[in-house]
């Protein structure tokens, strides 16, 4: 999960790493009262998950507080790379006298974890590492030992930070790698680090990434979320504990259990499509194993509850869990769904194959769903959800 700047900042501060003050806000006539308190004088900045937000406009000076409000109208709705700017963060103004640039992240490639840092940081560092790579240390941190303070040192040097700073900045990189630890982060930015005139070390701009899989020991991150940007779709789904993902463009909902199986629905739906003017798949939805009636039916209302499909494949290869006992997990969702009061109106199609197929083919047979079809293949069923689809 990606944080905002402002939620960044909050981490550093938790951890002693030096910010200045700042608060957000979403409306252009609070920026008057949060100028006046920061001293009349403030940075207005875009609060958005992108990159670039100076270059873009979105990092504006404002001189006094009737002008912050000015800046924060001018910000506030604007569009960075197609992320539309809801909150900025008011900040106070730094005396700066150089940029540099400092990171934590995680290494897959070298199975470890890597420190980044330049003395030419600012906005223009992914250019310094095109064009410089020389210019931008990178030395690789031992997960257990981390930055010790002869590793701090040591990326101090390789940076060829300014004698003046050195122990600053090495006791500033202690810090982030506490703020990269404690709240186990996959990358932790500051670019840039600034020196004031006053001869300070301060973080001006952050970029925190969390690593979802620590969820379950981070109690504090589920309110990092940003809840309006999440596909409702997909939000209803995380709450029923489905792995759901929508997909955009398409119209056929599609239920698979295991990832590879629904993974390859998608491809031969998208595939069948072709013939029927470039019918798609509408979402990525593995109910697992079990498939329980609750699990089938929750995952249908997902996906019948979406204005895109107007049919449904659910593919099914039996294996621990039985094709009879998904069979009876469909109808009796349907019987749910219809006493949720659900009205279900688009087309099923059914494929079952595996442990039992026999049986839960004859199931659904009997049952006799109006809306339910099965098809033995799994490409037939793949022509046949496309052809209704596209319907
Ligand atoms: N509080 C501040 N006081 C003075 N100058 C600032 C302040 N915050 C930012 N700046 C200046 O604006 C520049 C851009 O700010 P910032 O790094 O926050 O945005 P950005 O780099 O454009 O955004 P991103 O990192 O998302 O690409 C900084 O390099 C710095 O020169
Ligand atoms: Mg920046």
């Amino acid at each position: 999960m990606d944080l905002f700047e402002y939620q960044a900042r909050d981490l550093f501060a938790k951890h002693d790493v030096p910010v200045l003050a700042g608060e957000v806000i979403d409306t252009p006539a609070a920026a008057r009262e949060v100028a006046e308190r920061l001293g009349g004088r403030a940075v207005v900045k875009a609060q958005v998950k992108t990159g670039g937000r100076g270059k873009a406009g979105g990092v504006k000076l404002a001189s006094d507080p009737e002008d912050a409000v000015a800046k924060a109208d001018a910000i506030l709705g604007m569009d960075i790379k197609g992320h539309t700017v809801r909150q900025v963060m008011l900040a106070q103004t730094a005396d700066i006298a150089e940029e540099y640039y400092v990171s934590f992240l995680l290494d897959r490639t070298n199975r470890t974890f890597l420190a980044m840092a330049s003395v030419e940081g600012g906005m223009d560092i992914e250019e310094v590492a095109a064009t410089k790579p020389e210019a931008l240390a990178k030395i690789p941190v031992d997960s257990i030992e981390g930055v010790t303070p002869a590793k701090a040192a040591e990326i101090v040097a390789a940076a060829r930070f300014p004698a003046a700073v050195a122990d600053q900045v090495a006791d500033v990189l202690q810090r982030l790698w506490k703020v990269f630890v404690a709240e186990d982060a996959l990358l932790v930015e500051v670019n840039p680090l600034v020196k004031t005139g006053d001869g300070q070390i301060i973080a001006l701009d952050g970029k925190v990434s969390l690593d979802a899989n620590a969820e379950f020991r981070q109690p504090d991150h589920a309110a990092l979320e940003d809840k309006g940007a999440a596909n409702p779709l997909e939000a209803a789904a995380k709450a029923k504990g489905l792995n759901y993902v929508k997909l955009e463009g398409g119209s056929v909902g599609i239920i698979g259990n295991g990832a590879g199986l629904v993974m390859s629905t998608l491809d031969v739906v998208a595939y069948a499509g072709e013939a029927h003017g470039g019918v798609t798949p509408a979402n990525f939805l593995d109910i697992g194993g079990g498939a329980s009636a609750e699990v089938m039916a929750n995952g249908l209302e997902i996906i019948l509850g979406d204005p895109d499909v107007t049919s449904v494949f659910v593919n099914v290869f039996g294996g621990i869990t039985a094709c009879d006992a998904v069979a009876n997990g469909i109808v009796q969702a349907l019987q749910l769904l219809t006493s949720r009061g659900e009205e279900v109106t688009k087309p099923l199609v059914v494929r079952l194959d595996g442990n039992n197929a026999e049986l839960g083919r004859k199931i659904l047979t009997d049952a006799d769903h109006p809306l339910v079809e099965q098809v033995d293949t799994m490409d037939g069923a793949a022509q046949r959800a496309a052809e209704l689809a596209a319907k």
